[in-house]
């Protein structure tokens, strides 16, 4: 039940090593699409390939994947918030584009582990975020393979972490933040138990006779860090290793034991305790649920299987307006300018690189406008409450498009405030045709 005045946030996690493959043509499945109420996506990739020729035609975030998922999920208003690529691993937010003056990016960062070049594609990659006020971290990885390499594993989730402390004055300890969602191809193995006993019970689908030979669930247990995450019960068959184009475990030589390589853990930070002195009502709140944890079988384009996690946020927001309204009517000028009021909050630094964004309602990111207008130009007025911008759009092509505007601060890197959508008035088109032919005079 849903406790009135306290939201609630649909988020989506998957968390895949993609083996160089190009993206499947459907990801219904895969983004439960088919679900109504999802709020925020984040995404985590390992192995995207990066191999020279694909660094060389990618810009810088439109390698295929990218591209792909901002296909699907502009059109459902998602917009791409963050993103963030080291060599195969790459890491994407997406978010309802209501949420987005209630995000700001604080940082985004990439932390190599490999040892002498020897695993320069394993480390990790993570974009800290600030959602309705709570500092939330994410966190993709790609861990060292092989059942021997556990110690090292270890080592560099710990190195990772360390690396991930933002120059943030406020939090700069990662372990501070409200939540650190943590996830990617961990590459942790089945210990001790035989290939037969392994590949049997996952048939049987007894997955818990094999929780305790799990190298995380061991290190869970008595690592002092590990042991502040969470992870849901691993109710689906281990996502590693499969033949391709099938359902079929490792057929190959080798033979490669079944492991759940491939991992979703997230660590809240313990909620202030309320002390007798203090009222009842609370004023922060924030917590993370799980709602399901599963794998998902049909795609075969690699030899792991994508995992996913749903999760349900609840919290009290600590940031109620965005720093910036926008006045829900605009004036339409004769000169093809659209007159735009906005008000900003007492403590909102604006600086002459921010802009506001014209949008076709289905962008797919900040930099997908049809128009723009720098704020420290074209400024009609200003006073402490209002401020009013033309923006000339001449150039947008006649339609019946939805349209949003965006305000995106310099100094927060990141959009503080958006219209309610609208349409330009059709009268606005047909300017040339009333101007060229001019009314007879009588
Ligand atoms: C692999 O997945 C595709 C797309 O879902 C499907 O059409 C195909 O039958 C699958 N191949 C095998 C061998 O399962
Ligand atoms: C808007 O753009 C059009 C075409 O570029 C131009 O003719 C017009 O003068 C511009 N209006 C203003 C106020 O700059």
């Amino acid at each position: 039940e849903r406790i009135p005045g306290r939201p609630k946030l649909d988020i989506h996690v998957v968390t895949w090593n993609v083996a160089s493959a190009a993206p499947p043509l459907d990801l219904s499945d895969l983004l439960q699409l088919n679900s109504l109420n999802l709020d925020i996506y984040v995404i985590g990739l390992q192995e995207v390939n990066s191999g020279i020729r694909s660094l060389l035609s990618d810009t810088a975030f439109e390698d295929p994947w990218s591209s792909f998922l901002m296909d699907v999920l502009s059109p459902l208003s998602f917009i791409k918030i963050s993103h963030v690529r080291m060599q195969g691993l790459l890491l994407l937010v997406f978010a309802k584009y209501q949420h987005l003056p209630y995000i700001q990016i604080v940082s985004t960062k990439s932390t190599p582990t490999g040892l002498y070049g020897f695993w320069g594609n394993k480390g990790g990659v993570n974009i800290c975020l600030k959602l309705y006020g709570y500092y939330v971290s994410i966190i993709n990885c790609h861990l060292p393979p092989h059942m021997s390499n556990n110690v090292q594993r270890l080592e560099h989730f710990d190195r990772i972490l360390e690396r991930q402390n933002v120059e943030e004055k406020n939090i700069p300890n990662i372990l501070d933040h409200d939540l650190i969602l943590w996830f990617g191809d961990m590459n942790f193995r089945i210990e001790d138990f035989g290939l037969l006993f392994v590949r049997e019970s996952i048939t049987r689908q007894n997955y818990h006779e094999l929780w305790e030979k799990d190298q995380l669930i061991i290190a869970k247990k008595h690592d002092p860090l590990l042991r502040e995450f969470q992870e849901g019960p691993l109710l689906f068959s281990p996502t590693y290793k499969f033949d391709r184009y099938s359902d079929n475990y490792d057929t190959s030589e080798k033979k490669r034991k079944p492991a759940w390589t491939d991992r979703i853990l997230w660590r809240l930070k313990r909620q202030p305790q309320a002390g007798p002195t203090v009222s009842s009502l609370p004023t922060s709140y924030f917590f993370l649920t799980l709602r399901s944890y599963c794998s998902c079988m049909m795609y075969n384009i690699s030899d792991h299987k994508p995992v996913i996690g749903t999760f349900d946020l609840e919290f009290i927001p600590l940031m109620l307006n965005p720093l910036i309204t926008m006045m829900p009517e605009f004036l339409w000028t004769l000169e093809n300018d659209m007159l735009i009021s906005y008000s900003s909050t007492p403590d909102f630094l604006s600086s002459s690189w921010d802009w506001i964004g014209l949008y076709k309602v289905g962008m797919r990111h900040i930099n997908d406008y049809v128009s723009y207008v720098w704020v420290g130009d074209n400024q009609i007025s200003f006073d402490d409450s209002l401020n009013q911008i033309y923006i000339n759009i001449s150039d947008i092509p006649e339609t019946e498009d939805e349209f949003i505007l965006c305000y995106y601060s310099n100094n927060l890197h990141s959009v503080v405030g958006i219209s309610q959508p609208f349409k330009i008035p059709l009268r606005f088109f047909l300017k040339d045709n009333i101007l060229g032919e001019p009314e007879p005079q009588i």
